[in-house]
């Protein structure tokens, strides 16, 4: 399936909204720090970071996720490099990327540097303390054919009314099936749906206090 890049219109405070699913790519208030909260503390990271540690994404969006994790990784002071791979339909342009990201000041160097070394469409980057694969195309394809094994999912499509492609219960079940034993998933969703269908998949499936406004989110391990 041919690929098309990411439709934007942009909030007055700088966040870039997709078009197409009529959704924000992080939250207004401050994206950063949700993304630290959902996806990091959510999978029990950095404290669960150990060599060759392997994290997955639905939805690479900004590289916002990607960033503050190397980040993380960079200051837990582990050695070796994270492995980080996304999956993503709709690429922004690096220039739109670079924009999102600017609001962050602490990323500054962290995204100067990725930017530098890649761009949608190289696929693959190696970066002090980072190998990074970005796989383009509709994860509910691309994700079957992945011959890698997460130890934890970063689960970040937008809301599950508007994109319920990233939210099947048959691609969540492909997420579990390239779960290590033990590996984690963590979503600022706690829509019943996504929630029994990763039950469904394998996990243990767990409701906690959302970020901000937001009353849950979801984070669930691989049951033994
Ligand atoms: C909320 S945004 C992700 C934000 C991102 N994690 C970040 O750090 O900026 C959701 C992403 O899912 C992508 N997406 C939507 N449907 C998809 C599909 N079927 N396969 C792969 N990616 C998809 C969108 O293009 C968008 O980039």
């Amino acid at each position: 399936m041919t690929n098309q890049s990411a439709d934007l219109d942009w909030t007055p405070e700088g966040v870039p909204v997709s078009r197409r699913f009529d959704d924000p790519y992080y939250s207004n208030e401050n994206g950063l720090a949700e993304s630290r909260y959902v996806f990091l503390a959510g999978n029990d990271l950095p404290a669960r970071f150990h060599g060759g540690f392997h994290i997955g994404e639905l939805g690479f969006g900004t590289g916002l996720n990607l960033l503050a994790a190397w980040q993380a990784w960079q200051e837990a002071g582990i050695g070796g490099a994270l492995l980080y791979t996304s999956f993503e339909r709709y690429p922004m342009k690096r220039a739109d990327m670079a924009r999102a990201i600017s609001r962050f000041a602490e990323l500054d160097g962290l995204a100067r540097a990725l930017f530098a070394a890649w761009a949608p469409g190289s696929g693959e980057a190696s970066l002090p303390g980072l190998r990074f694969r970005l796989i383009e195309g509709d994860a509910r394809q691309t994700v079957p054919q992945w011959s890698g094994c997460a130890d934890a999912w970063f689960l970040d499509g937008f809301a599950p009314a508007r994109n319920p492609q990233l939210w099947e219960p048959a691609l969540l079940a492909e997420v579990a099936r390239h779960t290590a034993p033990d590996g984690t998933f963590s979503t600022y969703s706690a829509a019943g749906h996504v929630r029994a269908a990763l039950s469904r998949a394998g996990f243990q499936v767990e409701r906690r206090p959302g970020f901000g406004r937001k009353r849950h989110m979801s984070v669930g391990r691989m049951a033994p």
